[in-house]
């Protein structure tokens, strides 16, 4: 298994955000969490990544337990996170953002042919590398941050919420991309608010309801499932 999460809680304060959250994600995998606003998406993928940290519980990342690990340590591991909203430096070129993302590494070769395998991901980027990020539109700036993550050379990468506020045309953009990434053999957890996209992307799926894992299962089989269809995809 690459990554375990058993049955982590985690609070703000008075507020458990997270009361024992567990999940599984197999090399290679593509899984999504889904769920209401507040139910505790963003708080797993933090918790994942080391921004957050459990009260209770254990992460388990190639063998190793990472909940205590500090976020720097974990990105050297490899996972990488992309959070909610785009956080692009805007002053920055497109090439200069990308290279942030490499900020741990040292092999200059290997940093290189990851910026190319990432303008060959997204050949927009390459046309842009020179442009100030806030230039970009809202696609791109997401494009740019999805880049960035990738440039960590990550086994894991955590999406949060990559199709917010985007045109339908560009989430379908990114998602093909999503998809070619976990192709080449990283492995994806995708939390979105548009589960009927999610559910198509991804090949395992958890529903969280305030702060706890409601559902699991096939994505295809929560698609059928009454619960999900009346709750969270209008059906
Ligand atoms: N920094 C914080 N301080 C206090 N409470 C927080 C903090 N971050 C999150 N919470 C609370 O933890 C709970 C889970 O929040 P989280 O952001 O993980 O939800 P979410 O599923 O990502 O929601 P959304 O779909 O709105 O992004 C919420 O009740 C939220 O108010
Ligand atoms: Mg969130």
């Amino acid at each position: 298994m690459l990554l375990e999460v058993n049955n982590i809680q985690v609070h703000y304060g008075h507020v458990a955000a997270l009361k024992g959250v567990s999940l599984e994600v197999e090399e290679g995998d593509f899984v999504t969490l889904i769920g209401s606003n507040g139910a505790g998406k963003s708080t797993t993928l933090r918790t994942i990544s080391g921004l957050d940290h459990p009260s209770v519980g254990e992460i388990i990342f190639n063998g190793q337990r990472i909940e205590k690990l500090s976020a720097d340590k974990i990105v050297k591991m490899g996972i990488a996170h992309v959070p909610e909203g785009r956080r692009v430096f805007k002053d920055l070129s497109v090439t200069e953002n990308l290279l942030l993302g490499a900020f741990t590494r040292d092999d200059k070769q290997g940093i290189e042919d990851d910026l190319e395998k990432v303008f060959q991901h997204f050949p927009r980027l390459l046309e842009r590398r020179n442009q100030s990020a806030r230039t970009m539109s809202g696609g791109e700036q997401q494009m740019v941050a999805i880049g960035r993550a990738l440039m960590s050379k990550p086994t894991l990468l955590l999406l949060d919420e990559p199709s917010l506020g985007l045109a339908p045309v560009i989430v379908q953009e990114i998602a093909k991309i999503l998809v070619d990434i976990n192709q080449q053999g990283v492995s994806i957890i995708l939390v979105e608010q548009n589960a009927e996209l999610a559910l198509e992307l991804a090949r395992h799926g958890y529903v969280l309801e305030t702060g706890k894992v409601a559902l699991e299962g096939e994505a295809s089989g929560l698609m059928d499932n009454d619960h999900v269809r009346k709750a969270y995809l209008g059906i």
